[in-house]
């Protein structure tokens, strides 16, 4: 396991996820019932942007430091409040020198009935993440392989929430089991929210998942994308994907109105983007 996530935190691709994931927290928090987050590759909480692995790559000043301060149109301002009043609750004294990974995140986000189940393999990431949320009676955390937790762990016994599955895509192959422990996970708990993220950097790659996705069987599935640059000649991180089965009842509308301000200010060159589209919506009968 080489990934650590201390060297991207905050950058373009965490923007546009955490971004996304806060909005079907919301999403989830409009009824009383309680619900459940489970995060299958949490990492490790929160991480200091003034430390050596941000300061070595400095991703997050293109990232999260464009956004926390811009003016922003009304109505991304009030979609996008959540996340970045989480991200500035981590930061008292101003400016952006801590940034909340989606365990932070989400925890920030829960009400007293909601619950987070976070699952890390790396043993560091693991026993920070447990320091992190000792004693805290609405977090378990799970040093397991979280592919394993796709089984292990659905449905929750809230039978409300989202599953986050963000792997590092270190190793090949890594689309492929997207796809299949989501069709697990799917057969295991249909009626759950799966919000999955891809990178855009090979674009055949790219759209293989997407028609395997299509081909899955699953009915409702949207796609979202943000795109930094045109593709690079040599595979570069040009975008960051989700993908989101069971959206929440107009997500796809709220990130129209979000994924335009966030690809103009996350933009490194023209011919960047975005799009927001179903690539597969159960019709109604
Ligand atoms: C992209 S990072 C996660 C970032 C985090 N979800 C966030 O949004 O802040 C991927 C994480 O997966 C962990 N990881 C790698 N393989 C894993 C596995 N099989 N099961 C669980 N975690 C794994 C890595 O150690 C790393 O912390």
């Amino acid at each position: 396991m080489n990934y650590r996530h201390a060297f991207h935190a905050g950058n373009f691709a965490d923007v546009v996820k955490h971004a996304v994931l806060t909005r079907i927290v919301e999403h989830l928090k409009a009824k009383e019932k309680a619900f459940r987050v489970i995060d299958t590759h949490a990492g490790r909480g929160l991480y200091d942007l003034t430390g050596e692995e941000a300061g070595r790559t400095g991703e997050w000043r293109d990232g999260i430091a464009r956004l926390l301060d811009a003016p922003l149109p009304a109505d991304a301002a009030a979609l996008l409040a959540p996340y970045l009043d989480a991200v500035r609750a981590e930061n008292p004294d101003g400016g952006v020198r801590a940034y909340p990974g989606s365990p932070a995140l989400v925890r920030r986000l829960l009400r007293r009935q909601d619950r987070l189940t976070a699952v890390e393999l790396h043993p560091e990431d693991a026993a920070a993440l447990r320091v992190r949320f000792a004693g805290d009676i609405q977090v378990r955390v799970i040093h397991l392989d979280g592919w394993l937790s796709l089984g292990a762990h659905l449905p929750p016994k809230e039978r409300r929430g989202v599953v986050l599955v963000d792997p590092p895509f270190e190793e090949t192959g890594e689309f492929g089991r997207i796809v299949s422990g989501l069709a697990r996970a799917h057969r295991r708990w249909p009626g759950g929210i799966y919000a999955l993220w891809y990178p855009i950097k090979d674009r055949k790659a790219v759209d293989g998942f997407r028609k395997d996705l299509q081909a899955s069987g699953i009915a409702k599935i949207l796609d979202i994308e943000l795109t930094i640059r045109p593709t690079s000649e040599t595979p570069r991180l040009d975008g960051s994907g989700m993908i989101v089965v069971n959206p929440p009842y107009r997500l796809d509308d709220e990130l129209k109105a979000i994924l335009p301000t966030l690809a103009e200010l996350l933009s490194q060159a023209s011919g960047g983007g975005w799009r927001v589209e179903w690539l597969r919506r159960e019709q109604s009968s």
